[in-house]
């Protein structure tokens, strides 16, 4: 019987692969150490966990998981449009952020068109053109590793489907300023899509009005990501949401799983929209630690990029090196080889104790304890 070969998708063969940080499991096997005493850095988690809120809701969902969820989210999306100050139809509902960023693909990516993003972007913007078979075009960044706005404009092409900019960025921490994002969303063509990646939004401590230009209908060709993986602490429950013009949100729902977030997420998402306590305290973490972090890395004599999010990225020369010496020690960080950055590591603002006791391994690895 003739086998032949099976007919992949031909995108395949150069697609990029994510990978992730590393599970505390993992790493407590493979270097025999109990996982208790395991720290992970590496996801740019909450270190403080779920929010309490959260956890109490999700276990009253459970005796009911015999139902199918909520296809539409009714409730969770009337509570986010409510905070937002939008109606809920500029509303679609991922698997985690990085669903959003997948149906753009499908909804915006055809063979041969062109997708802008900057040098240093997050992994996933890559893997999502390519498997679309569509090109990436990659505007070098501004020395500082931010975004170049005027650049990015520059780079535009009639073939131009799809802007992405994360803001906060991932892995560089950089921000692009209000005024250049007033000025992005102003200047790129109404026949492109703009995607403005805000996963680490709630971080910052006065953002910019990005919501303002899809609530006034200015924008349609807008569209904001955002995730309930990051400052509510809810990672493990893939949730994530794309606000746009109802245009844009019709097209997103069409390639929408109709079941895609589980009652659970449901439940749970909607109890930590209204935890303010667990958001506020966890800002206030994170300022502290990043820091503590930053002040210890100049100790250090080390390079580092001023972050603007929960985690900072490093120079520390070998970042393979430093990335397993210190995983020895249980404490896991991420080495940055796959975007480029192979000196490098990137560390997440964890608690204080995990954030001092990842500073005096990464002194004793680089031999100055
Ligand atoms: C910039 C950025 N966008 C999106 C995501 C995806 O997050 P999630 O799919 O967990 O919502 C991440 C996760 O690290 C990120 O850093």
């Amino acid at each position: 019987m003739s086998t032949g070969s099976l007919p992949f998708n031909p995108h395949l063969a150069t697609l990029p692969v994510y990978v992730p940080g590393r599970p505390i499991d993992e790493v407590a096997r493979e270097h025999g150490l109990d996982p208790a005493s395991v720290i992970k850095l590496a996801s740019n988690e909450n270190p403080l966990g779920p929010s309490p809120r959260a956890v109490a809701a999700m276990g009253e969902v459970v005796r009911n998981l015999h139902l199918y969820p909520d296809g539409s989210a009714f409730h969770f999306k009337r509570r986010l449009a409510a905070k937002l100050g939008i109606d809920p139809a500029h509303l679609v509902v991922g698997n985690g952020s990085n669903e959003i960023l997948e149906f753009v693909g499908h909804a915006f990516m055809r063979p041969g068109d062109e997708v802008v993003a900057s040098q240093h972007c997050f992994a996933v913007y890559p893997i999502v053109t390519a498997l679309f078979g569509a090109k990436l075009v990659l505007v070098p960044a501004a020395p500082d590793f931010g975004a170049d706005i005027d650049a990015m404009l520059a780079a535009i092409t009639p073939r131009t489907t799809v802007v992405f900019l994360a803001n906060p960025n991932n892995p560089t921490g950089t921000l692009t300023r209000g005024e250049d994002v007033l000025r992005l969303i102003e200047g790129v063509p109404s026949r492109v899509l703009l995607v403005l990646d805000e996963a680490y939004i709630e971080f910052l401590e006065d953002p910019v009005d990005s919501v303002a230009a899809v609530r006034d209908g200015s924008r349609p060709n807008l569209l904001l990501a955002r995730t309930f993986s990051k400052i509510f602490g809810l990672a493990g429950l893939r949730l994530g949401y794309g606000i746009a013009s109802r245009e844009v949100v019709a097209a997103l729902e069409k390639v929408r799983q109709p079941f895609n977030i589980n009652s659970i997420a449901q439940a749970g998402a909607l109890a930590a929209l209204d935890d303010d306590a667990h958001i506020v305290a966890t800002r206030a973490n994170n300022r502290a630690g990043r820091e503590l972090l930053e002040a210890g890395f100049a100790r250090l004599g080390l390079r580092y990029v001023p972050s603007h999010a929960n985690f900072v990225l490093v120079d520390v020369v070998d970042g393979n090196r430093v990335f397993s010496e210190l995983q020895r020690r249980g404490v896991i960080v991420r080495p940055m080889g796959g975007y480029g950055l192979g000196g490098w590591v990137r560390v997440t603002v964890g608690t204080p104790s995990e954030n001092a006791r990842f500073l005096a391994c990464l002194g004793e690895v680089l031999g100055k304890p």
